[in-house]
């Protein structure tokens, strides 16, 4: 996979030199190219903002900085050598912004599936619209966000989704089975989160292992993986356990449902 990203700050993607990441980049799994995006400004302090019109606070990313460095990745600015876009196609284009869609397990399944991604890292109150309407006639543009908070650029919001994109890349997780096992992904645990995980040694300051984990049966441990990501779905994300769909729940589902007093489907949770 492809990643290209644009932003006035390269050196906030150090981190993708490290660890999974890194290690899906020296394989060639990935192939990750920063930019800075000053490079497309022509001004001697090298411009890349201006006032919004209609006022207001702060300043907003000019559109023909942008549109300059998205024709150049794309190797569709005047002048471009015909054929030099990868595989001579087109990346789908992704602008983090808090008021974009929401980024989800689902949507990183999706993105992960993509032969080439653009990352368009927007700064102070946003990059001019007409940037997304110009490309969305071109490319697939979505603009994402990666929670109800606001970031003070697009660049971390970048790392998390490049991240939750990479890992599920094929060959970039040692064990491809995790990435089954995560909360959100999809099957018969969708909608739960993962339940508390325990190594060695048994006993750590007095606080004991479930003895069901030592006892090398698999059918109750599974059980009990399964009770306790219920429990902790109902305490910390009732919203998610409120949609759970009841053809997934089995006798013992229900049964722990109804000793937590919680009802599938009940929108108004006061858990
Ligand atoms: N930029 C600023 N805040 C953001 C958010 N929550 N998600 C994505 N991009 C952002």
């Amino acid at each position: 996979m492809r990643l290209d990203i644009v932003s006035i700050f390269p050196e906030y993607f150090a981190p993708l030199d490290v660890s999974l990441i890194g290690k899906a980049r020296e394989r060639g799994t990935l192939d990750v190219r920063v930019h800075q995006l000053r490079d497309w400004a022509h001004d001697v302090h090298r411009t890349v903002d201006d006032t919004p019109y209609g006022g207001g606070p702060g300043m907003v990313m000019k559109p023909e900085v942008w549109g300059e460095a998205i024709d150049t990745v794309c190797g569709t600015a005047v002048g471009a050598v015909a054929g030099t876009a990868a595989g001579g196609g087109s990346p789908r284009m992704i602008v983090p912004t808090p008021s974009g869609r929401p980024f989800s397990q689902e949507l990183a399944q999706e993105l992960a599936e993509e032969p080439w991604l653009l990352f368009a890292c927007g700064r102070y109150e946003g990059i001019d619209s007409r940037v997304m309407e110009e490309y969305s006639s071109r490319l697939r543009v979505d603009e994402v966000s990666i929670g109800d908070y606001v970031l003070a650029g697009g660049e971390v919001a970048v790392l998390v989704m490049v991240e939750a994109i990479g890992r599920l890349l094929p060959g970039v997780l040692g064990n491809a089975q995790s990435a089954v096992d995560d909360s959100f992904a999809p099957g018969s645990m969708r909608n739960l989160v993962e339940g508390p995980v325990y190594t060695k040694p048994p006993v750590w300051r007095g606080h004991e292992v479930p003895a069901v984990l030592l006892s090398g049966h698999h059918g109750n441990v599974a059980r009990w993986r399964r009770d306790e990501a219920i429990r902790r779905t109902v305490r910390n994300r009732p919203e998610l356990a409120a949609e759970l769909d009841p053809e997934t729940l089995d006798k013992r589902d229900r049964k722990l449902l109804e000793e937590l007093s919680f009802r599938v489907g009940q929108k108004d949770v006061a858990n």
